[in-house]
């Protein structure tokens, strides 16, 4: 097991960021993507979309891409929904992020009562590289297997593919990946992996370093970050450099913190700057109003979309400035 060091927290915003005024255009500064999920059902919000426009350079479709949407039965594919959002990130110069291929949740039951191995590789290869030439070119990284962990254990979880297919399947689906479209970067990518210290962390941790050891092509690890109150873990830093360090970008997939606090979201923002294969953040939705934990108030903006002050912590320390105030200030609302 490697643990380095924690660098301390208190590490300077990028000064090439200085003068942005966007969250985008801040991560831009130190060659960074900041993104946030979207729900097609919101793009005629034009709330929603403006702050969409002006602030996000990269987009997660929040539940388009997935099985049950992209092929409800069998060999019959269903992208419109997805293409729209593609559009949108394509006409306003924003890239995206492909979520996600092999997930256990989210499936269709035509393919979680599948019991016959070759028919379940098939049909996983064939979802896998329908989708992905489909898209081929336009994702700039794939979550090619999402979850396949189990809580607190090193070992993969309890799934159909699992099941049927066993440990092999997580290898498999990324070779297949892969060869559908050579230059989208391919990502695995989980929850509660954040704090170096945890069984789960840990046997991701060896199946990346056993996957770069044997040539399983694996580009990069997605921390899903849905933290609590108090944000991420003392080892995160830890946890994302020591993944860079077997030759894989890390990045920030669904970020969101329960009440939002400007030091919870400066201490992940951080965490991630000081990781020079951190190649970026995308937030789990806009407006606390749009969050899957919507009671818990843990997104960038309010219901009416206006800037919370976690919302000038992020662009501090991205080495942003706010338009009307100067620096960003972390703790008041700026607008
Ligand atoms: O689209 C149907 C609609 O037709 C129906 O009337 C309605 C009734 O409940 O459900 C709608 O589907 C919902 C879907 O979101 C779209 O809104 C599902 O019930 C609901 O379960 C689903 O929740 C999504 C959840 O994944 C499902 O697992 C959340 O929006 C989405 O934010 C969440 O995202 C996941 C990531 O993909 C993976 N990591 C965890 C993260 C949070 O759970």
């Amino acid at each position: 097991m490697v643990v380095s060091s924690v660098t301390a927290l208190t590490s300077s915003p990028p000064a090439h960021a200085a003068g942005a005024t966007t969250l985008g255009a801040a991560a831009a500064g130190s060659g960074r993507y900041f993104g946030t999920a979207v729900s097609l059902s919101k793009l005629g919000d034009s709330t929603y979309s403006t702050i969409l426009d002006r602030e996000f350079n990269m987009i997660t479709a929040e539940n388009e891409m997935k099985w049950d949407t992209i092929e409800p039965s069998r060999g019959s594919f269903n992208f419109a929904p997805a293409d729209s959002i593609v559009s949108h990130a394509s006409a306003h110069g924003q890239r995206m992020r492909g979520h996600t291929l092999v997930w256990h949740s989210q499936l269709p039951s035509w393919v979680s009562s599948i019991t016959d191995a070759d028919t379940l590789r098939s049909v996983m290869n064939n979802h896998i590289t329908t989708a992905m030439t489909h898209y081929k070119g336009k994702i700039y990284a794939w979550d090619v297997v999402n979850e396949a962990f189990a809580d607190g254990s090193t070992q993969l979880r309890s799934s159909v593919f699992e099941n049927v297919l066993g440990n092999g399947f997580v290898e498999e689906a990324f070779r297949t990946a892969r060869n559908a479209d050579p230059s989208a970067t391919l990502c695995y990518n989980d929850y509660n992996i954040e704090n170096w210290f945890d069984a789960k962390t840990q046997g991701v941790y060896s199946m990346v370093k056993d996957f770069k050891s044997r040539g399983v092509p694996i580009d990069c690890v997605g921390f899903q970050s849905h933290f609590g109150t108090s944000g991420p873990p003392a080892s995160f830093q830890t946890t994302l450099s020591n993944f860079a360090a077997l030759g894989v970008d890390v990045q920030i997939t669904e970020l969101d913190i329960a009440e939002a606090s400007t030091t919870a979201y400066t201490d992940t923002v951080r965490a991630c700057l000081n990781v020079a294969r951190c190649t970026g953040i995308t937030v789990w939705g806009i407006r606390d109003s749009d969050s899957w934990r919507t009671g818990e108030n843990p997104l960038l903006f309010d219901n009416s979309g206006n800037k919370k002050p976690a919302y000038g912590a992020v662009l501090t320390a991205l080495g942003g400035r706010s338009k009307s105030r100067g620096v960003a200030n972390g703790s008041r609302i700026v607008q």
